[in-house]
């Protein structure tokens, strides 16, 4: 058993990860547990005192889970694996006998399927690296760090799931992977997202003033509300769009499975968000605000454009239109949902049957029908 009384000090130096200016042991103030405390004065053998915790700037040992103070984190982890899948899980044959069939798809469907891919294959490992590199450092709360473990690996796995499905119909790699490269529509979201990861990935960044707090948080909002909650829409919906039409049905069906996850990511974010501003309400300024706003409509402005990109004429019943009133209704709710006014006044949702998606039970098909057994290198014993 990890005995950490029997150190002499709490020096961050020798727990690698650790938060800067979060020290294993931090001075905190100790109050009644019902266990009882070490009698001595050292800091470094005091209790977590569950008041003390914080988001960002918190003092108390980051690896100590509980006491739980951010249950809703806890939840959404446990959430999350109760929901794990893998992408080789689900049937890609479908997929390959239509993409290989000349009559299968129009040249539309078929640039549409190749541009949503070429922004998707690398969107997740900008997140993922966006987590692990960035947000992770700067997050004090150990609850929170959990449900980052986890959705980091999630990233993983959609990134796996797209890399399958440009396997699976043997699209040519060097297109899709270079798409954020070469692709306007495509590099300027990422371009547009990119300066926002680079604050929180900076070894030099450190979180504890007014301006560093409030980058932070500027840069959670773009990676809940902007990429996670607006840059996918548009290619979530046209996949499932396809699936609809019984089309292209086993991406259609990694997508459902990604849709979720990626939904409780930016819940998450948004809870996040919430909890640090609440925590920390002079970060909130009207000037900020209206930062947050010029952002947002600049994202919904770019998403737009990958809009028309992706689908210069109509296609599947859907057109570049369409989705101008969908992104204006998803920036609404992001607004709201993090304590801003709406931006685009009676916007309407052209697309209901996502919410559905988003509310996929985890019980419907996949979830029942899937094979359970992971292989898992072999059962320890403790005999
Ligand atoms: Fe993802
Ligand atoms: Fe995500």
């Amino acid at each position: 058993m990890l005995q950490f009384e029997e150190k002499s000090s709490g020096g961050m130096g020798a727990v690698p990860g650790l938060q800067a200016g979060a020290p294993l042991f931090a001075g905190v103030a100790s109050t009644p547990a019902p266990a009882p405390a070490p009698a001595d004065d050292n800091a470094a053998s005091r209790r977590v005192n569950v008041a003390d915790k914080r988001i960002i700037n918190g003092q108390t040992d980051v690896n100590q889970l509980v006491p739980f103070k951010y249950k809703w984190a806890w939840e959404k982890y446990l959430s999350a694996c109760a929901n794990h899948w893998m992408p080789q899980e689900i049937q890609m044959s479908r997929d390959i006998e239509l993409w290989k069939n000349p009559n299968g798809l129009t040249d539309d469907e078929r640039r549409l399927v190749k541009r949503n891919l070429g922004f998707f294959v690398t969107a997740d490992s900008l997140a993922a690296n966006n987590i692990v590199l960035g947000t992770y450092r700067h997050i004090t709360a150990p609850e929170c760090r959990q449900y980052l473990l986890r959705q980091a690996f999630e990233e993983a796995i959609h990134t796996h799931a797209y890399q399958y499905i440009v396997e699976s119909l043997q699209l040519d790699e060097g297109e899709v992977f270079n798409a954020y490269r070469e692709i306007p529509s495509i590099r300027d979201k990422d371009e547009f997202l990119i300066p926002f990861i680079d604050t929180l990935t900076d070894p030099a960044f450190k979180t504890g003033t007014l301006e560093s707090d409030q980058k932070l948080l500027k840069s959670l909002i773009v990676f809940a509300c902007v990429m996670e909650g607006l840059f996918f829409y548009v290619g979530f919906t046209q996949i499932l769009a396809l699936g609809r039409q019984n089309k292209m049905t086993g991406a259609a069906e990694q997508y459902q499975y990604i849709l979720r996850d990626e939904s409780m990511h930016c819940n998450f974010g948004i809870d996040l968000i919430n909890t640090i501003k609440m925590e920390n309400p002079r970060l909130w300024t009207p000037e900020f605000r209206e930062e947050i706003r010029v952002i947002m409509s600049k994202a919904v402005e770019l998403e737009y454009r990958y809009a028309e990109d992706t689908m210069p004429r109509g296609v599947l019943g859907m057109n570049a239109a369409m989705f101008k009133e969908y992104l204006r209704f998803i920036a609404n709710r992001r607004c709201q949902q993090i304590g801003l006014d709406v931006m685009y006044e009676g916007a309407t949702n052209p697309f209901p049957w996502m919410a559905e998606m988003i509310d996929l039970k985890k019980e419907k098909n996949f979830f029942e029908t899937r094979v359970t057994e992971y292989q898992t290198g072999g059962a320890l014993s403790w005999d």
